[in-house]
């Protein structure tokens, strides 16, 4: 793609408030120049807004700060004024009910933050799972030349000479105690081996696939996604990220020049050659829903299809985001699809190029971390969807990390109405159920939690777990994390809360499950079907007032994004009038 740059010099929207003599000029310039900026900072150059969800309490994000000094050196080498701006900062570890249910919240403080104020072109600082797509979801709505620089993953766990995959082996170890194989003391000193360093999950969770998808999409530098948190070259991006961003101000290179639909084909395609996590679906759809691109699920089903995983991380592979650093990082996966013909080569990125210029020179230096397509961990690696009378607006399953034999299943129904009558009954040893069940979970869903949590990967019986067996086939309308594994159908839509099919489902029911059809079915006649959804009714009452209302009214179902109904497309950067 032949990108157009815009004529330079011209006037930016900053000038709005900071490039006159007006009563406002001054009281805008005035004021900022309390922290000792020289006048001629504000003749007509680009601010630069770093937008940085650095926050204590998002411990993935926690070296951003430091990192946003490189970037700030970037800008003023390039000739911009660079003010970072804090952002809602949505911990991935922290919130409750689950940060899911502040990802739009986020996207809407972004948007208005970007918006609202004088800046020219944004820096995305990110990390941890949701502040990536929030982030992007906000600059896409204001269309403001933006780049995005992540924090880096973590640096490997190791315990007793294993790696400790963030996440993964949380779930691994928690599954091990119950069934009798680790003790609670091992566990514990576990725990000091997971995070070792600054920086996000080192699994291709969900922060890693995020950052991955953030550099598909080509909005940020080629091999930003895996660089380590602690490594002096992710500092070296910041910086060469903050000098970009200025020239892509003076470009007027925008989000809408970079999230086209191809962007999203390239995204959806290379998540299933990393074996990115089930909600990378949801976020590129909001995106996209941002952008006004048309993408659906069943362009992830069908773009995905054929496309092997070829990254041999956890939870489906053995290494961690420190090794696929190490052996070349995305840009590698990236030519691999572009030689498959699955990379559309002319997909414009934050450089001002093609995507393929960025990546067609890379070296793979490690084939059982970045696998040939003849050794892939599997060979039709994207996200299956699934869809029939339990799902009739679509599910997702992960087939590189779920159990081959179970992806044809057919099975009884035990089912949980919830994630409290989950933790109930579980644990009880009289509960009637053997690893040949389907264990489903209700009202789980955008609503329903509220917010979708990652509970989708619900844990074995005890019972089962102790017989050896580590895998049983589990439906919810749940996200999963993106470290977990199984065969977890999740995000079954429409979900249970607003009376979808997953709400009338009864023990005993049997459900197949046909991943190679790309089915979802309850075994039930369709009258009796019909029959248990006309009476079904709403278990709880809607919340009344607050974000927990606003959350309710307006968020939308699974199947397009659980984005908020009225945040959908791009509201563009026109600045607000002014009010002194
Ligand atoms: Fe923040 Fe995994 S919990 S990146």
């Amino acid at each position: 793609m032949a990108f157009r740059p815009a004529d330079w010099p011209r006037r930016l929207r900053s000038q709005e408030w900071y490039g006159g003599t007006s009563r406002d000029n001054i009281y805008h310039r005035g004021w900022l120049k309390n922290q000792g900026y020289p006048h001629d900072l504000f003749d007509g150059r680009p601010v630069i807004g770093i937008l940085n969800t650095w926050s204590d309490l998002t411990p993935c994000n926690g070296h951003l700060r430091e990192l946003a000094e490189k970037v700030k050196a970037g800008i003023w080498e390039a000739g911009g004024l660079p003010l970072e701006v804090p952002v809602f900062s949505a911990s991935e570890n922290t919130f409750r009910p689950t940060a899911m249910m502040y990802r739009n919240l986020a996207a809407m403080a972004v948007e208005e933050t970007m918006r609202a104020q004088p800046i020219d072109g944004a820096v995305l600082m990110v990390g941890c799972d949701k502040t990536t797509p929030s982030l992007i979801m906000g600059a896409a709505s204001t269309d403001i030349p933006s780049i995005v620089v992540t924090g880096g993953p973590m640096l490997n766990g190791w315990f007793r000479g294993e790696r400790v995959g963030s996440g993964t082996a949380l779930w691994q170890m928690s599954e091990d105690i119950k069934a009798g194989k680790m003790s609670q003391e091992d566990f514990l000193e576990a725990e000091q081996a997971m995070s070792r360093s600054t920086g996000t999950c080192n699994t291709m969770g969900t922060a890693s696939t995020m950052a991955s998808m953030a550099e598909a999409l080509g909005m940020a530098l080629s091999g930003n996604a895996a660089i380590p948190a602690v490594d002096a070259r992710r500092r070296v991006m910041a910086q060469i990220s903050g000098r970009r961003i200025v020239q892509m101000v003076k470009d007027d290179l925008k989000p809408s020049d970079v999230l086209t639909r191809a962007a999203f084909e390239n995204a959806i395609r290379c998540n299933g050659a990393i074996g990115g996590s089930t909600n990378a679906v949801v976020h590129l759809l909001a995106i996209a829903g941002r952008c006004g691109v048309d993408i659906t699920l069943d362009d992830w089903d069908r773009l995905g299809r054929d496309v092997p995983t070829i990254v041999n991380l956890m939870p489906s592979g053995k290494y961690l985001m420190e090794e696929f650093f190490y052996a070349g990082g995305l840009p590698v996966v990236l030519k691999r699809l572009g030689e498959a013909g699955m990379l559309h080569k002319d997909a414009l990125t934050v450089s001002g190029g093609a995507i393929w210029d960025e990546v067609k020179d890379a070296v793979n230096w490690n084939e059982d971390v970045i696998r040939p397509a003849d050794k892939a961990l599997t060979a039709s690696g994207g996200i299956a969807v699934l869809r029939g009378n339990l799902a009739p607006e679509g599910a997702v399953l992960k087939p590189s990390a779920a159990s081959p034999h179970l992806l044809r299943h057919r099975g009884r129904a035990v089912v949980f109405e919830d994630i409290d009558d989950y933790k109930a009954k579980i644990a009880d040893d009289t509960l009637d159920i053997d690893e040949t069940c389907v264990m489903v979970l209700k009202n789980c869903g955008p609503k329903g939690y509220p917010g979708m949590s990652e509970v989708g990967n619900m844990g074995l019986p005890p019972k089962v777990l102790k017989k050896g067996i580590t895998d049983m086939v589990r439906v919810s309308d749940a996200r999963m994390s993106g470290t977990a594994y199984g065969t977890v159908v999740l995000h079954t839509a429409p979900e249970a809360a607003v009376g979808g099919p997953l709400a009338v489902v009864r023990d005993g029911d049997m459900i197949e499950l046909d991943v190679e059809a790309r089915r979802l079915t309850l075994d039930i006649p369709d009258d009796e079907l019909l029959r248990r959804l006309g009476d079904w009714t709403a278990r709880e009452e809607a919340p009344q007032s607050g974000y927990a209302k606003l959350f309710h009214d307006h968020v939308e179902g699974a199947d397009t994004g659980a984005d908020f109904d009225f945040l959908r497309g791009c509201r563009g950067r026109d600045v607000p009038k002014d009010s002194h």
